[in-house]
């Protein structure tokens, strides 16, 4: 589309920009409540809520505060939760078993809350890293990180969040296949109704640092993930990769990290017009939350812009840890 513009003085963009009323009224992409899913990390314990020192504000909640946060959640109009889980040690294993068994952190929280709020959606990963003493997202043996093992350990995984009352499934381990594998598990167990919100284009990122602090993974990881997440320089693999999971039956895509990467977001949604979701990860937020710390920028400012501009690249929703602030402005009438 080439812009029709009138020639100066006939045509002035100033005039569109004159004040709050007329620069409301034309602008193009807008932010709601509706659109955000919060990520939340839930740890053992009761009523405890330990800060995670690389991302201020964020906190590893226990299971019956992650309550009281999905409460505050459902109030402000968010849809959605993701629940992550800092495992105790003793139940990092190389075969990664704790991550199907039914009563471990991720499920007992998707219960409770799924009990006291049935209608907020409940997101889950299905990824082996919080699991793994490897702290890789697969089985890993003699050091190669294996794909086609990993599968099997994906499938149990995710029929067990099913069970838990998972509404939303993210695989976000990038392994070739595991999404026609998840898809076909749960339709064959009766699951036909959880959807999959696919980590379709991941990238091996420097981004998720604080992330791997939270879930207690970053001491445990040998090496890096490059030989599963995608090279950053890649654009043309992210469509290869988002079509290939949407043919394997994905119902949403992702692509994270998000600030980086809002032209993959753009050739995403232009490309396939599937529902499409950008993760504002651990460190975008980091990043945020230190500067404004230190008075360099002004946070809520750049929170709220940081996130608009997803949906200007053509995301339908944003996963953001600053999800319940952002809704929270909104309610005030505090928009974009
Ligand atoms: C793990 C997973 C990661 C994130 C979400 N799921 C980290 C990784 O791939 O190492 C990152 C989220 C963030 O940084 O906020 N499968």
């Amino acid at each position: 589309m080439i812009p029709t513009v009138a020639p100066y003085p006939l045509g002035r963009s100033r005039r569109l920009r004159r004040n709050a009323a007329i620069r409301d009224m034309v602008r193009e992409a807008s932010l709601a409540s509706s659109d955000l899913i919060w990520p939340l990390f839930v740890r053992e314990g009761e009523n405890v809520a330990e800060p995670v020192p690389s991302m201020p504000g964020v906190f590893r909640h226990s299971v019956d505060r992650i309550v009281a946060e999905a409460e505050r959640a459902l109030a402000l109009g968010i849809p959605a939760v993701a629940l992550f889980p800092y495992t105790p040690d003793h139940r990092r294993s190389c075969d990664c078993a704790e991550a199907w068994n039914p009563d471990n952190l991720v499920n007992r929280a998707t219960r409770a809350i799924k009990r006291a709020l049935p209608e907020l959606l409940v997101m889950l990963d299905v990824a082996l890293d919080p699991y793994n003493a490897d702290g890789h997202d697969g089985i890993v043996k003699d050091g190669i990180v294996l794909n086609d093992e990993t599968l099997d350990a994906l499938e149990r995984q995710a029929l067990v969040q099913a069970e838990a009352g998972a509404d939303i499934l993210g695989p976000s381990d990038m392994m070739d296949g595991r999404i026609r594998r998840i898809r076909e598990a749960l339709e064959r167990r009766g699951f036909e109704d959880v959807a999959i919100l696919s980590y379709a284009a991941k990238y091996a990122s420097a981004f998720y640092g604080p992330f791997r602090d939270a879930v207690g993974a970053s001491g445990a990881l040998k090496g890096d993930k490059k030989t599963y997440q995608m090279d950053p320089g890649n654009s043309d693999e992210a469509l290869r990769e988002v079509r290939r999971d949407i043919e394997e039956g994905a119902d949403m895509v992702m692509v994270k990290p998000g600030m980086p990467y809002l032209d993959i977001c753009r050739r995403v949604k232009e490309t396939f017009g599937v529902p499409t979701f950008a993760y504002q990860v651990s460190g975008e937020y980091a990043m945020i939350m230190a500067a404004a710390q230190n008075g360099w920028i002004d946070e809520e400012a750049a929170m709220m812009e940081s996130v608009l501009a997803f949906r200007r690249a053509g995301c339908d929703g944003v996963l953001t840890y600053f999800a319940p602030r952002i809704a929270e402005r909104l309610r005030a009438g505090m928009g974009g």
